[in-house]
């Protein structure tokens, strides 16, 4: 049986870097409520003429590094993103351009902050069916444009940044398995309320940024959370105590600590970056991965658990054997 197995890891965060202490002098918050509400230090901005597939680019070439290959080794490639460069093209397409690859299925998928996790489940599948060998999954975003600098319970929460992986067919085992949901009836808890059907008159400085009432989107994603952890868990016939590390969507500290205390493991074998770059939407999941597989803490072999939550709502798991 054909497996879907990473191959290659790679990010990438604009240099440009907001503090808690910048953002103190210009949005009526302070480092303390930030850092203890959210966990959250700092985050990376994408600067003037910086977009979402400059990021992608870089993350996506450091991905085929470490993977050993090509760019034209490459046979798909999947984006998620909420930020694209483009009504049209897709950002998928303008990635596939910089890379000098030509031919191969390139699209975007909407899933917010679980796009990577639904980007990896669709990638598995092209690989699984034989439609693909080597697929290149990227979480992409320039969040910061779609922030509303002047609502303090938004503005301090998200940044900008690129995560990517290679998924290559392989005999070994790999992705074990996806779990992808989403329930339309919470538009209301979080979401940008302005579309381009809406017509371009329709659009203001408000209505074209995120809206969130946080406290209910906190509540629903760490319950939900909880539960996909257990179906994923019952899917695969495994026991809490056998995954080496959970790798979760990095929105706020306190949701990763309440997930991790429902798996029972200890905060030392969850990879925690949210203090590095805030939440990165479709990022956030594969900047994580790339942290913990560059510093050496997650080895070859290991037993991982990727889980998001998000607008939508949206929410996924991936169990998957690095
Ligand atoms: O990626 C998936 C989607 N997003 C998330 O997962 C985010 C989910 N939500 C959260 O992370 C949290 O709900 C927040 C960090 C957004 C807020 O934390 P909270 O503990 O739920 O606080 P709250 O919304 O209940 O607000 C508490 C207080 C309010 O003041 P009052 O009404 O108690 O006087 C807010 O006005 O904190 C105030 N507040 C702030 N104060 C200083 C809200 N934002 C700020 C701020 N600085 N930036």
């Amino acid at each position: 049986m054909t497996h879907a197995r990473i191959t290659g890891t790679g990010s990438y965060l604009p240099e440009k870097v907001l503090t808690n202490f910048d953002l103190e002098k210009f949005v009526d918050t302070s480092d303390q409520w930030i850092r203890e509400r959210t966990g959250i230090e700092k985050r990376h901005v994408a600067i003037e003429g910086q977009s979402t597939v400059d990021l992608a680019e870089r993350a996506a070439r450091n991905a085929i590094d470490s993977a050993g290959i090509k760019p034209q080794d490459i046979d798909l490639i999947v984006v998620a993103t909420t930020t694209p460069d483009r009504i049209f093209p897709s950002t998928a397409c303008l990635l596939q351009s910089r890379l000098d690859v030509h031919g191969c299925p390139a699209f975007d998928i909407q899933a917010v902050c679980t796009g990577f996790v639904y980007a990896l489940g669709v990638a598995e599948k092209f690989i699984k069916s034989g439609s693909s060998r080597r697929a290149l999954v990227v979480g992409a975003e320039t969040l910061s444009r779609l922030l509303n600098w002047n609502d303090r319970s938004t503005c301090v929460l998200f940044g900008d940044g690129a995560g990517a992986v290679v998924l290559e067919a392989s005999e070994e085992p790999g992705i074990l398995s996806t779990h992808l949901h989403a329930d339309g009836d919470y538009e209301a808890l979080l979401r940008v309320p302005y579309g381009v059907s809406q017509g371009f008159e329709a659009m203001d400085e408000v209505n074209s940024k995120i809206e969130m009432r946080g406290n209910e989107v906190f509540k629903m994603a760490v319950n939900t959370l909880g539960r996909i952890v257990d179906e994923t868990l019952a899917a695969n016939e495994l026991e809490k105590t056998d995954i080496d590390w959970l790798v979760p969507h990095q929105a706020n500290i306190r949701i990763i600590q309440a997930t991790a205390r429902k798996l029972k493991m200890p905060m030392e074998r969850v990879v925690v970056t949210v203090q590095e770059h805030g939440n990165t939407s479709a990022a956030s999941v594969p900047l994580a991965l790339d942290t913990a597989v560059r510093d050496g803490r997650i080895q070859r072999g290991e037993l991982l658990l990727l889980e998001a939550f998000g607008g939508g709502f949206t929410w996924g798991s991936a169990l998957l054997r690095y």
